[in-house]
């Protein structure tokens, strides 16, 4: 019910602020050279992986278990060494422990917890918590998303402003895109295609280039998602998450009237082939998240 929910969602946002604090003190410990020994390569120099996910999720799943024992529990590292419950209709928690692990290791401040509630297959609550930056993005399906800035500050509804404005052409948007972490082909051909597609001019000799404001890369999914909602971001494309990168995401950003779309198995959204097609989308005023997601929950990385 509306009333669970929001209790879940006080439980949640105070087990993100903890998890936060262990976050913030191991990227600060990562960043002496004493530490360097924790930091492993998991698949490639880009993935990097440290003890600090690990410790992150064992604390948030071990204290979600002790309050919530019946509720599932879906989480990337736990699901990389194995743990891999199929999706039912029961409630189930799906979480990053650390959203942006390539920023952890560099100190580089976008980095968060994404941790999200499945009911009936559909993700209905999310809490994204950056420790480096003490913001707090927070969805409920039906009950609105909403941004706390540091400590005490009383939470803002999202977007910031409201309604956001209609873009006249593409070439307002600023979009955020993410290289992922799949480094082989096709994929990063098709990902160099659509950003080239998206930036170039065809004035200057690039065929089909959209002239759009400008990319960025955040490095994490959990943020790009909530800086859409926020109304930072016009839209932010991917190919490649996992459900933990964007369940959270996903419900901060349709409840700040965001259109969410992407063909992982979960969500059972539409794909879209390109750009091209949300363009007209763009100039409705309505802020976009493409994910394509690789497989499905059952497909994580090797
Ligand atoms: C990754 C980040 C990255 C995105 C990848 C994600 P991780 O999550 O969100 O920005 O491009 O698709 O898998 O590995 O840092 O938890």
């Amino acid at each position: 019910t509306a009333e669970d929910l929001k209790d879940i969602l006080e439980f949640t946002v105070s087990l993100a602020r903890k998890a936060g604090s262990i976050i913030r003190e191991g990227s600060e410990a990562i960043q002496s050279a004493s530490q360097q020994d924790g930091v492993n390569e998991k698949k490639n120099a880009i993935d990097l992986v440290t003890e600090y996910d690990v410790k992150v999720e064992e604390f948030v799943q071990n204290t979600l278990k002790s309050k919530y024992p019946t509720f599932k529990f879906i989480g990337e590292e736990s699901y990389s060494a194995g743990h891999r419950p199929p999706l039912t209709d029961d409630p189930t928690f799906c979480v990053d422990p650390i959203d942006g692990t390539t920023n952890f290791v560099h100190g580089f401040p976008f980095v968060c917890i994404s941790l999200g509630l499945i009911y009936k297959r559909r993700p209905v609550l999310g809490v994204i918590y950056n420790p480096m930056l003490d913001q707090l993005y927070t969805g409920v399906t039906g009950q609105g998303s909403f941004l706390i800035r540091g400590p005490n500050s009383e939470p803002v509804k999202l977007p910031l402003a409201s309604p956001p404005k209609p873009l006249h052409s593409l070439s307002q948007a600023l979009i955020a895109v993410e290289w992922g972490h799949d480094r082989q082909e096709p994929n990063i051909s098709a990902k160099s295609t659509s950003f080239r597609r998206l930036v170039g001019d065809p004035s200057k000799g690039v065929p089909g280039g959209k002239m759009a404001h400008a990319l960025r890369s955040v490095g994490s999914a959990a943020l790009n998602i909530s800086l859409v909602a926020q109304g930072g971001l016009d839209l932010y494309w991917e190919i490649g998450c996992y459900p933990w990168d964007v369940c959270a995401g996903m419900v901060v950003a349709e409840e700040a009237g965001c259109i969410f779309t992407g063909s992982h198995e979960i969500f059972k959204k539409q794909s879209l082939e390109d750009f091209g097609d949300i363009t007209e989308e763009i100039l409705t005023g309505r802020k976009y998240v493409v994910v394509r997601a690789i497989g499905d929950v059952g497909e994580k990385r090797k």
